[in-house]
C-alpha cells in the first residue's frame, strides 16, 4: 500500500471544442473534440492518505472552498463509490498558470488528480479507462490523459484517443492572457445555458461535427492552414452560440477582440498564425514550431497584455513519484 503519489498533467487547448453535454451525469460530450496538450500549462498534484474521515484539498497553496471544494470532494466520492479507492486524502494541486480563467486548468487539474488516485487503486487502470475516469471530473481532462494531439469522440462512455504524439506535432501555441481572475460562469454552467436557450445550439452541434471530421482529415494530411482555419472558425461558432443565449454569455473582453483583429492583420501580412479562444477572455495563438518565436515577438508588441506563454506540444499525464 502506498502512502503518497505525485502526478503531473498538462492542460490542453481544443482546436475543435467540446461545448455542450448530453443529458445525464458523467460529462458525456455533445460534441466530439480535438486538442493539443501544452508543456507550459502544467498541474502537479500530490495525494496523501489521511487517517481522518474527511478529504482536505489545497489548490495553489490555499484551501479549496465553495464550489471548487464540493466539486473535488464529489469526484473523490465517485472513485470511492466505484470501489477504486478507499479512505480519505490530502490533495495538494499546483498550477503554473492562472486557474479557472479559460486556460483549461480543470483539464490538467482533474487529469493529474485521476492519475494520482489511480496509483492508490488496488487494480491496474488502463489508459482508456483512466481517460474516462478523468472525463467524469472535467470533460476536457480526458484529453490531458493521452496528451499530444488527442480526440475525444461522442458516445456512450467515451475516452480520448491519441491522434499524434507530441514530438510529431509540427505546431505549438502562444497563449496571450488578458485577465487572470477566475471566470464568473464555469464552463459546465455555460454549456447548460447554451443548450437551454441559444437559438444556435443545434447549428453549433452540426457544425462542430463537420469541423471534427474536417480537422481529423487536416491532421492526417498535416495541412497547417486548414487546421488553423477550422480551429478559428470553430471557436467563433462556439462563442456565437453562447453569446446568442438568453441570458447571453460573453466571455470576451475588449482586448480579446483587439487580439483577434491583430491576428487577422498579422496573417494578411504573411505570418502564418491562427487563434482560438476557450471559455474565457484569453486568446491562444496557433503557429508552426519555426514561427513560434516570431509570433511571440509580435504578440509582445501589443499593449495591455498580461502574459505571453509560449507552449510546445506535451505528452500525456504520468506519475512523477510515489512511495
Ligand atoms: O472540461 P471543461 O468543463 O473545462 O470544458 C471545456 C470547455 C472548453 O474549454 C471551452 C472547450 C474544450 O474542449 O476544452
Amino acid at each position: 500500500m502506498i502512502s503518497w503519489a505525485i502526478a503531473r498533467a498538462f492542460a490542453n487547448i481544443a482546436l475543435v471544442k467540446y461545448w455542450g453535454k448530453r443529458e445525464g451525469a458523467e460529462n458525456l460530450p455533445a460534441t466530439a473534440s480535438i486538442s493539443l496538450a501544452i508543456d507550459a500549462l502544467k498541474t502537479v498534484c500530490k495525494i496523501e492518505r489521511l487517517d481522518s474521515g474527511q478529504d482536505e484539498i489545497f489548490i495553489n497553496g490555499a484551501m479549496a472552498v465553495g464550489a471548487t471544494s464540493v466539486r473535488i470532494s464529489k469526484y473523490l466520492d465517485f472513485w470511492r463509490a466505484a470501489k477504486l479507492i478507499d479512505g480519505h486524502f490530502l490533495v495538494t494541486s499546483e498550477n503554473n498558470f492562472p486557474t479557472g480563467a479559460g486556460l483549461a486548468s480543470s483539464a490538467s487539474g482533474f487529469a493529474a488528480l485521476a492519475v494520482a488516485l489511480a496509483a492508490f487503486s488496488e487494480r491496474k487502470i488502463a489508459v482508456k479507462e483512466l481517460s474516462r475516469l478523468a472525463r467524469v471530473g472535467s470533460g476536457s481532462s480526458a484529453r490531458s490523459i493521452t496528451g499530444g494531439l488527442s480526440a475525444l469522440p461522442i458516445g456512450k462512455n467515451p475516452s480520448a484517443k491519441l491522434m499524434l504524439d507530441a514530438e510529431s506535432v509540427p505546431f505549438g501555441m502562444v497563449v496571450m492572457t488578458v485577465e487572470s481572475a477566475p471566470k464568473k460562469i464555469p464552463s459546465g454552467q455555460g454549456m447548460e445555458m447554451s443548450r437551454n436557450s441559444s437559438p444556435y445550439y443545434n447549428t453549433w452541434l452540426k457544425q462542430a461535427q463537420a469541423d471534427y471530421e474536417a480537422m481529423t482529415q487536416a491532421i492526417r494530411t498535416m495541412d497547417f492552414a486548414k487546421i488553423g482555419e477550422i480551429a478559428e472558425s470553430n471557436a467563433l461558432v462556439m462563442h456565437t452560440c453562447m453569446i446568442a443565449g438568453r441570458p447571453p454569455l460573453l466571455y470576451w473582453s475588449g482586448k480579446t477582440i483587439e487580439i483577434i483583429k491583430a491576428v487577422w492583420k498579422w496573417r494578411s501580412e504573411g505570418l502564418q498564425v491562427y487563434f482560438t479562444v476557450d471559455a474565457g477572455p484569453n486568446v491562444i495563438l496557433i503557429a508552426r514550431r519555426e514561427d513560434l518565436n516570431e509570433v511571440s515577438r509580435v504578440a509582445e508588441s501589443m499593449p495591455g497584455i498580461q502574459r505571453i506563454i509560449l507552449g510546445l506540444p506535451a505528452g500525456g499525464s504520468e506519475i512523477l513519484m510515489r512511495e
